[in-house]
């Protein structure tokens, strides 16, 4: 096989130019570090993701989080709400999230980005606050919301930089409800001459809808939540009957290039 390619690749351009082939320095390739089949099995999902947020199996809303309510199947993560009876009267729900195993951080030397995107079918009513978002390893902020649905402005989608808890920018624009799935995008990268800020893009269905710049997120690490969290920032009450939230095609790319 190989021996075959090199006569023709030496055939046609030449032996010069085959030896400067040898001898260049192999291109700087991305790297795939979460692949979209992380949701073909609940065995692929538990090689890619945890259950749960990193700190527990609640967060500033009125679900509460366990693996029974997370599934992988055929490529597709289905994220379930159901209302609940708990006696703990701040829960009002049982809920699905997961977070990456792989962990984003552009440090500008080994990646000088990353990417992250997916498809989602995303219950936008009140009461349901389904997200896909990064969020600082340790401390807070950084926070990039890839993708924020509050059900307190229904039919929007929000995408959000924190450079403190008051400095944030927002891009809220309509997210398209018609029960088919829609891709977002964030893309993370360094910014030339600025060792401190990153850029972030954030896209809805390949077009760029924001661009951020992210103070002082060179070299933190981030952890991707994929949630169905319930009330708190989309009002309440919440739906009386089951949530679902669909997920299909996540990937987490670092780019070195
Ligand atoms: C966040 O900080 C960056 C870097 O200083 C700045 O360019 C950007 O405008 C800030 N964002 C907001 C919302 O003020």
């Amino acid at each position: 096989m190989f021996k075959v390619q090199l006569s023709t690749v030496t055939a046609s351009i030449g032996l010069a130019a085959f030896a400067t082939l040898l001898l260049s320095p192999p291109a700087s390739a991305d790297t795939i570090t979460i692949p979209t089949s992380s949701f073909d099995s609940t065995s692929s999902l538990e090689q890619y993701w945890n259950y749960n947020y990193p700190w527990g199996d609640t967060h500033n809303g009125a679900a509460r989080m366990s693996s029974d309510h997370v599934s992988a199947s055929g490529g597709v993560l289905t994220l379930t709400a159901v209302p609940a009876s708990d006696s703990d009267s701040d829960i009002h729900y049982h809920s699905g999230t997961i977070y990456a195993k792989e962990q984003v951080n552009v440090d500008g030397t080994d990646a000088v980005g990353y990417q992250v995107e997916g498809e989602f079918i995303a219950p936008t009513t009140k009461g349901t606050w389904p997200a896909f978002w990064l969020n600082a390893a340790s401390g807070w902020p950084p926070e990039s919301d890839i993708a924020e649905w509050k059900g307190e402005r229904t039919d929007q989608i929000w995408f959000n930089t924190f450079n403190t808890s008051s400095q944030v920018a927002s891009k809220v624009v309509t997210w398209p409800d018609d029960g088919n799935y829609h891709a977002v995008k964030g893309v993370l990268r360094t910014i030339p001459g600025n060792s401190a800020d990153l850029s972030i893009e954030y896209y809805l269905d390949g077009t760029l809808q924001a661009t951020h710049t992210a103070a002082g997120y060179v070299g933190k690490a981030l952890n991707l939540i994929i949630d169905l969290q319930m009330e708190g920032s989309s009002g309440s009450p919440g739906p009386t009957g089951t949530t679902t939230f669909k997920i299909r095609n996540v990937q987490m790319t670092k780019l070195t290039s």
